[in-house]
C-alpha cells in the first residue's frame, strides 16, 4: 500500500488489541507512542536495498499456485520477522523493528498487486484515474482509498472506524502449520493471505480492466473498491490477532 492504506491497517489493528497487547507495543513502540498506524508507513521510509524484494512476491504467472518453495520475498519476510518478533530473547532495537517490518509486510500482501508479477506488480501499467495519468499499482496503493475517503466526507481515523464496522473479519490460519508460518503456535500465514491476493488478481485486478478508460468513472472502481477494503481489514484483524498472541505466549510474561 501507499501511505493511507498502511495508516489504515494500522489503526484498525490498534483497535483490535488487547489491553496487554497495547501496552506490550506502547513499550515497544517508544517513538510512535505506541501507534501502529505510525509504525506501519516506517519499512517503506527506511527502503535499505537489501529489503526491496521483501514488499512484494512476483509469482511467475497469474491464475497459478504459489509456491510453497523457499523465496527471498514478503512470504519469507513475514514469516521470518514473526519468529524474530516472537521470540523474547531478540534484543530491543531488532524487536521493534521486527515489529515495524510485520506491520508493514502483512499490510503489503494485502495489495494483491504486491502478489503479481505482472508489469511489475502494475507498476509499469499506465493507467487514467479520475483524469490523472498514473499506474494501476499506485490505483489500488492508495488513489481508490483516498477517493473513498474524501467522496465519504470523512477524517482518516473515521473512515478506519467505517472500515471496522462495514467488514467481517477474515478467516483465521488453520492450525495446522503450513509454508512460511513461523510455527504452528502462531497466527501467521503468509502463504494463504498471498493466494487471496493471487485470487483476486486473477479474477478482478486484471481481469476487470480496461485499457484507455478512466478507472474512476468506468465501473472499475465500483467493483475494486470493495475487495481493496476488504484486504484493509483483514490485514487489520491479521496483525492485531499475531500480536495479540504473542503477547499471550506463556514465556513472555516478564
Ligand atoms: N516491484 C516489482 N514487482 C513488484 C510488485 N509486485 N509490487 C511492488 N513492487 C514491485
Ligand atoms: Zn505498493
Ligand atoms: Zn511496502
Amino acid at each position: 500500500y501507499g501511505r493511507i492504506g498502511h495508516w489504515l491497517t494500522g489503526e484498525i489493528a490498534h483497535h483490535l488489541l488487547s489491553a496487554p497487547a497495547k501496552e506490550w507495543t506502547n513499550a515497544l513502540l517508544p517513538e510512535y507512542d505506541g501507534s501502529l498506524a505510525r509504525a506501519a508507513l516506517w519499512a517503506d521510509e527506511v527502503k535499505p536495498p537489501w529489503s526491496k524484494s521483501h514488499h512484494y512476491v512476483n509469482p511467475p504467472r497469474d491464475c497459478t499456485a504459489l509456491s510453497p518453495t523457499n523465496c527471498n520475498c514478503i512470504l519469507s519476510a513475514i514469516g521470518n520477522y514473526t519468529t524474530r518478533l516472537a521470540d523474547p530473547t531478540t534484543p530491543h532495537p531488532a524487536r521493534n523493528e521486527a515489529l515495524k517490518f510485520v506491520i508493514h509486510y502483512i499490510g503489503d500482501i494485502h495489495q494483491p498487486l504486491h502478489v503479481s508479477g505482472r508489469f511489475k506488480g502494475g507498476t509499469e501499467m499506465k493507467v487514467l484515474f479520475d483524469s490523472h495519468h498514473t499506474s494501476l499499482h499506485e490505483v489500488w496503493d492508495y488513489l481508490m482509498l483516498e477517493r473513498s475517503t474524501k467522496f465519504l466526507g470523512l477524517s482518516r481515523t473515521d473512515y478506519a472506524q467505517h472500515l471496522l464496522s462495514n467488514y467481517p473479519s477474515p478467516t483465521p490460519c488453520p492450525s495446522s502449520s503450513s509454508s512460511f508460518s513461523p510455527s504452528p503456535t502462531l497466527p501467521a500465514c503468509p502463504l494463504l493471505w498471498g493466494t487471496e491476493s493471487a485470487n483476486l488478481n486473477c479474477g478482478l485486478v486484471w481481469a476487470n480492466l480496461t485499457i484507455g478508460t478512466d478507472l474512476a468513472h468506468s465501473g472499475y472502481y465500483d467493483v475494486a473498491l470493495p475487495a481493496l477494503e476488504q484486504g484493509v481489514v483483514a490485514a487489520a484483524y491479521r496483525i492485531a490477532t499475531l500480536i495479540n498472541a504473542i503477547v499471550e505466549m506463556p514465556h513472555d510474561a516478564d
